[in-house]
């Protein structure tokens, strides 16, 4: 076990480039059991990749990873995803849509529950039942099977969850037919993921919208992809300079994507100047003040920058009022935050930030990948040491994000932990 190290109070200053999208990349990497064969560049090296590699290695994939690219051939496929890995990274769901669309059959863990809230599949497998597929629940796992093909369905989500959009638009192209998702999540990565399918053949209309329209085809040939820019860690470095202060240049800034979370750190009082469409430079020149976000999906205020948010607020001046609609647990955060001295009011799924002068440097814990994210983000502004206990959920979604922050002057030391939990 590692933990974090950081001496607060430094300010930020220099170029910083933003890594390829985690929640991009997995879902393009579990397409490639659709088309067989895979070149992804622009891989984040990341915990949550190397499962998910893992996992199609376990189900007969040849794997080939270098720096920032990964290669995918289908070998001697069996359809399953077991426990061990499932329970390691919940995405792991996404293999079922292509599994069953691929190979009529599959046996993949339900992903059971998580830190942050319930995260049910209800909805996926509502979908592809919809599309012919039988699914049984046994010993833990979702039993999923088709007679011949899946076959185009029109489907509306009772939600527009993402992972449910995603898994349904892989099973989608290789159906028979016309497929309709309604209420379709209209996350950036999602379209990423239908540009990804595109260069495959695949026939797909409408993502990025609520409607997403896909004409199942035989087959699909290679995916070669580039993987968007990673916006939640373009998120990341905008809070560490709210918090830390300074002057950053942040590459491969994909503003297009992050306009809610751009408008409302501007409202903060942040400087954020964009050089070119795919780089900003970002200042602090003052105080911030409180503002209120409520999370909503794409494209609202993302549920993934709520921790990281809360931690530059909890420093600015007055109050902020922040609301989480996504996921019903996502605060744990907050009780280390206020370990740190920040002034919190949780009520629901609301807490009222009062901005105190500083944050003071504690030991805490992180319970989640962007929990962990808020405190480092927080021990950057705040006086005096703060140390950050069980960084591997940290790790399964940054690369090398302390590596990162030291270049821009930070004091970030990765260190075994002393704690065997
Ligand atoms: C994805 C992202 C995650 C992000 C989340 C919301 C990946 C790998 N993860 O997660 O980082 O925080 O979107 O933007 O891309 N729900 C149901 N039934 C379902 C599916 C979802 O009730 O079948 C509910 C969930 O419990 C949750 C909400 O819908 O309350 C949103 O979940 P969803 O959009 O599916 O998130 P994920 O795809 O799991």
């Amino acid at each position: 076990m590692e933990k974090f190290v950081i001496k607060g109070g430094r300010e930020l200053h220099g170029r910083v480039k933003v890594s390829g999208s985690k929640n991009a990349s997995l879902p393009i990497l579990f397409a490639s059991i659709l088309t067989g064969e895979l070149d992804l560049s622009n891989v984040p090296a990341l915990m949550d990749v190397a499962t998910t590699c893992d996992l199609l290695e376990h189900m007969g994939f040849a794997v080939s990873r270098e720096p920032g690219r990964v290669k995918v051939k289908e070998g001697e496929v069996t359809p399953e995803a077991p426990y061990e890995l499932v329970k390691k990274m919940r995405a792991s769901i996404l293999a079922l849509g292509p599994l069953l669309a691929r190979f009529g059959r599959a046996k993949v863990s339900l992903p059971g529950g998580c830190a942050i809230g319930l995260r049910p599949v209800d909805l996926h497998l509502k979908g592809l039942s919809k599309m012919g597929a039988e699914i049984e629940i046994s010993h833990g796992y979702i039993v999923a099977s088709v007679n011949g093909r899946l076959k185009g369905a029109d489907i509306t989500l009772d939600f527009p969850t993402v992972g449910g959009t995603e898994n349904l638009l892989m099973a989608a192209t290789l159906a028979e037919g016309r497929t309709v998702i309604r209420n379709a999540a209209k996350e950036p990565e999602i379209v990423d993921l239908a540009k990804a399918l595109k260069s495959a053949g695949a026939h797909i209309e409408g993502e990025g919208t609520d409607v997403i329209v896909v004409e199942g085809e035989g087959e699909l040939s290679p995916i070669v992809h580039s993987v968007m820019p990673d916006r939640i860690e373009a998120g990341t470095f905008l809070s560490a300079v709210a918090t830390a202060g300074g002057d950053v240049v942040i590459e491969d800034f994909p503003s297009e994507t992050l306009g809610t979370v751009i408008d409302k750190f501007k409202e903060a009082g942040l400087e954020i100047e964009e050089l070119s469409p795919s780089e900003v430079r970002v200042r602090k020149r003052q105080r911030l003040k409180g503002t209120d976000i409520t999370t909503q999906p794409y494209p609202g205020f993302p549920t993934d920058m709520q921790a990281q948010f809360m931690a530059a607020m909890c420093t600015a001046d007055g109050v902020s009022v922040i609301k989480e609609t996504i996921f019903e647990n996502r605060f744990m955060h907050a009780l280390e935050l206020q370990r740190m001295g920040a002034d919190l009011k949780i009520e629901g799924n609301t807490v009222v930030v009062k901005g105190v002068e500083r944050l003071t440097g504690a030991k805490v814990t992180a319970t989640d990948l962007r929990a962990s994210a808020s405190l480092v983000v927080a021990g950057l502004g705040a006086e005096n040491t703060t140390e950050v206990y069980r960084i591997y959920h940290l790790d399964r979604g940054y690369e090398r994000l302390e590596e990162k922050l030291k270049a821009l002057g930070a004091e970030i030391e990765r260190v075994p932990s002393e704690l065997k939990y």
